[in-house]
Order: structure tokens, then sequence, then C-alpha cells
């Protein structure tokens, strides 16, 4: 959990490593997977990115601030980093992903606002160094908490959900 100084360490971290970071991982192979299947979710993300673009613009949002939010908590009071160690099966990893859905879920039944923020993993060897964690343990990821801004006209972003029929098979 990081607040004050240290959330804001983190962030000058993420801030300044972030474009290293990302070059380090794009240099790294890509997992299996068919043309197919590459294909069909570089569209879904295409899409999902075109409709979160238009929808800002239309609001006349400040893209470039929006986008500094993915490295800054997006201002929240509060940080939190899921973290956990390699183990057979990544029945750690599963464990600690599943807490993280379980706290955002608790979170907002509280009243609280939350973001997942993604940055957290990608820069997780620079982050580690700063806070002085054991190089073993892997950051899955970071959660912003604080209380959402009713009135933002991004809270009013509704998603496009796929229907369950085309996520689901049916054996
Ligand atoms: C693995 C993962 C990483 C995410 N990373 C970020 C992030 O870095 N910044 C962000 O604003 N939202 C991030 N999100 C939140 C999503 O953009 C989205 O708001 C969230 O999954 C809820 O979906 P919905 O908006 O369709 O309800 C992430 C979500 C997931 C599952």
């Amino acid at each position: 959990m990081l607040t004050g100084e240290k959330l804001r360490e983190v962030i000058t971290v993420i801030e300044e490593n972030y474009a290293e970071a990302l070059q380090n991982k794009e240099q790294q192979p890509s997992p299996p997977l068919s043309d197919k299947m590459t294909k069909i979710l570089k569209e879904r993300k295409e899409k999902a990115f075109q409709q979160m673009i238009s929808f800002i613009k239309e609001k006349g949002m400040d893209m470039q601030a929006l986008g500094k939010g993915n490295f800054n908590f997006h201002n929240a009071p509060v940080g939190i980093i899921f973290a956990t160690y390699p183990w057979k099966n990544q029945n750690f990893l599963k464990c600690t992903v599943s807490a993280m859905e379980n706290f955002l879920l608790a979170a907002t039944a509280k009243g609280l606002g939350t973001c997942w923020i993604n940055v957290v993993s990608i820069c997780q060897d620079y982050i580690k160094k700063s806070l002085n964690l054991p190089e073993e343990l892997i950051l899955v990821d970071g959660v912003a908490l604080g209380y959402p801004l009713e009135d933002s006209p991004l809270n009013q972003l509704q998603r496009e959900r796929l229907p369950v029929s085309e996520l689901t098979d049916w054996l």
C-alpha cells in the first residue's frame, strides 16, 4: 500500500523508466498464438481504443492529461501493488489476480473508486529496485484507490460489451 512520499517515488520511477521498460518488454518473444487469434485480439483492442478516443474527443477532454493518469495512479491518494512469488502452475499468480478482483469489487461496494494500473507490471524491475523489494517477487499490477469523481465525463463512458454468446463455447 503506497501513500504520500512512497507513492510519489513509485510514480517518478514509472515516469522516468516507462519508455525503456516498454522497449525491453517489446523485445521479448510473443506468446504462441495462432494468426487467427492474433488478428481477432488486435481488432478488438483497436476497436476499444478507437471508441475511447472518439469519446474523449467528443467530450473535449485533455487526452494527454488522461494518458498521464496511467502513470500517476489517476491522482488517487492511495496506490496498491499486488505482488506474489512464482510457483508451480502459476497458482500463486492465480490467487493474487483473484484477490485483486475481490479488492476492486469490495472497494466499489464501499463507494470507493479504483483503477487497474498496468504500468506497474511493465516497470516492475525499476520499482522493485527503488522500493528494495526482492528481485524474485512478481509485481502483478497496481490499483489506484480513491473517491470517484461522479461528475467526470470520463465516468460516463459505457464500454461496448461483447455478447456472452460470442465469448462462450458450449461443449
Ligand atoms: C489487466 C488489466 C490492465 C488494466 N490496466 C489499466 C491501466 O493501465 N489504466 C487504466 O486506466 N485502466 C486499466 N485497466 C482497466 C480497464 O481499462 C477497464 O476500465 C476495466 O477493465 C473495466 O472495464 P470496463 O471499463 O469495460 O467496465 C486494466 C484492466 C485490466 C483487466
